[in-house]
């Protein structure tokens, strides 16, 4: 895709890969709009990079989506690229009652709030000329690891819907990406455990690189690489291996 002169919106953009990708579009000469629950982050965000607007604001709940999108939409009329990026991800013990509650709220925000965005930008992202929209899955939606299985049955969901979505796009201007990380050393699911990842800015240098290639529909980095081209043979392979217990 184009990556300049665009107004790109990039859900969870104060922290990790949403940050990391939405500095890298700032530096790039487009206009940034980012969004989160916390405040804090999201002006130390504007800090290091003066001119990103930022909105505070929960995207699990369906009315703030609604009255959200319609202000940015008031606010930034050339909003043309959606990156629908913020997440969580919870370890559960599917064996031990969980609560429905705690269950619920990733799917929705690494479900429902993606989906759902997506439909209420598609008619403000129509009216531009080199609109896109940018999934941000993960490797594990092709292989589940499964002490986060909601996380990973949400991850599956959105590759799935990224598909469709593209399907019946395919006749608009919008351009739909899935970015497939693989690990990357961010604070997801708490701090300090995904430092086994790939390095931040290697992961974002390599992703933004991969959109600047017009033909890209996803953007793959190392095991997502691998996951996301497997057959069922090698998936279950993967599998056996992600999942073996630990001694
Ligand atoms: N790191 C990895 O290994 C990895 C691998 C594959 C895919 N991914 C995906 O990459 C994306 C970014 O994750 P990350 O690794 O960069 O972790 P991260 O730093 O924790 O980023 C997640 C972002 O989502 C925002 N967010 C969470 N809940 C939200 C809500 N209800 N409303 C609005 N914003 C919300 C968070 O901000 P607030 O908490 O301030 O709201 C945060 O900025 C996620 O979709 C994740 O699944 C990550």
């Amino acid at each position: 895709m184009d990556i300049s002169h665009h107004t790109v919106l990039v859900s969870g953009g104060a922290s990790g890969i949403g940050s990391a990708l939405a500095a890298r579009f700032h530096k790039a000469g487009n206009k940034v709009i980012i969004c989160g629950r916390r405040a804090d982050m999201l002006r130390d965000m504007q800090s290091k990079h003066p001119g990103i607007d930022a909105y505070e604001c929960d995207l699990s709940e369906p009315d703030t989506r609604v009255a959200f999108v319609d202000k940015i939409v008031r606010e930034h009329p050339a909003l043309d690229v959606l990156i629908n990026n913020a997440g969580i991800q919870q370890r559960i013990d599917l064996t031990n009652n969980p609560a429905w509650e705690v269950m619920h709220r990733e799917m929705a925000i690494n479900l429902e709030a993606h989906i759902h965005m997506c439909t209420l930008l598609i008619p403000q992202l129509r009216k531009q000329e080199k609109p896109a929209i940018l999934n941000v899955t993960s490797g594990l939606a092709f292989v589940p690891l499964a002490g986060v299985p909601v996380y990973c049955a949400t991850k599956a969901a959105m590759h799935s819907f990224t598909q469709s979505l593209r399907h019946q796009l395919r006749e608009t201007p919008i351009h739909v990406v899935e970015v497939i990380p693989p690990a990357v050393d961010t604070d997801l699911g708490g701090s300090g455990l995904h430092t086994f990842g790939v390095p931040l800015d290697e992961f974002a240098d390599a992703a933004f690189a991969a959109l600047r290639n017009e033909d890209h529909r996803e953007v793959t980095y190392q095991f997502s690489s691998e996951s996301s081209r497997a057959s069922r043979e090698q998936l279950d392979a993967i599998f056996e291996r992600m999942n073996a217990p630990r001694r």
